[in-house]
């Protein structure tokens, strides 16, 4: 079937930009399939953490492309090796190693091939940081979601304290601006809005207010509702 029959929309953004929250909602509205990429980043470098492999060390860290499966199951909890471990990739030692491992440009590969087969012939919502301008470049709908860095500080800190996360707001801070630097320094795909994006700022909206804000971008569009 034609992939046009299909809508894909892209939402891209930095760290703790309140993607993954709206991304969901907006997808469970649609009723179309929801997929966080920033968690099979995070599955890998827990695969590479696991294995007491160093995840600074390209070459050591590329010696589990191909053999490890992570995938997606009906609760849309990403698995690695058939494990659940949705909540290990939250922890703050797959955090502090996660930029490093998006930055390889073999795993990279790998993992945007796995992301293309889950999105081929779907409605899909799918987030991340090159979706976009990579993985889906010719998606009908390209979001980029930003806000300022103290406001995604204060956003990480209160969603680790719910989900029980040891962290202060100074961690997260460092956390996020480190990995804003380096996810917008790398040579293969980095953090960049694609060329016809259209920006959504969060900083002072709700994540009502931001899905109301995705919906009439794709009511523009012509495309549904
Ligand atoms: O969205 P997140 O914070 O869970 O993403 C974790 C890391 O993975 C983040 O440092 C950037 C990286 N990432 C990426 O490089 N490309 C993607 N498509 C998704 C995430």
């Amino acid at each position: 079937m034609d992939k046009k029959n299909f809508i894909s929309i892209a939402i891209d953004g930095p760290s703790a930009s309140g993607k993954s929250t709206v991304a969901k909602l907006l997808a469970s509205r649609l009723n179309f399939l929801y997929v966080d990429t920033g968690a099979m980043y995070r599955a890998y470098t827990l695969a590479v953490l696991s294995s007491s492999l160093n995840a600074k060390n390209e070459k050591e860290s590329d010696s589990l492309i191909g053999k490890i499966e992570i995938n997606f199951d009906e609760n849309n909890h990403v698995c690695l090796n058939g494990k659940d471990v949705s909540k290990e990739i939250r922890e703050n030692n797959v955090a502090d190693n996660v930029s490093y491992i998006a930055s390889y440009k073999n795993i990279r590969l790998f993992l945007v091939s796995l992301q293309r087969k889950i999105a081929n012939n779907k409605n899909i919502v799918m987030d991340g940081r090159d979706i976009g301008t990579y993985v889906l470049k010719d998606a009908e709908v390209k979001i980029f979601l930003s806000a300022d860095v103290e406001e995604r500080a204060r956003r990480r800190f209160s969603e680790n304290k719910e989900k029980g996360i040891d962290t202060s707001y100074e961690e997260c801070l460092e956390n996020i601006k480190k990995r804003d630097y380096i996810d917008s320094h790398r040579d293969f795909c980095p953090l960049r809005p694609a060329s016809d994006a259209i920006h959504i700022d969060s900083t002072n909206l709700s994540i009502e207010e931001v899905v109301s804000k995705m919906e009439e971008i794709i009511k523009k569009k012509g495309y549904l509702l």
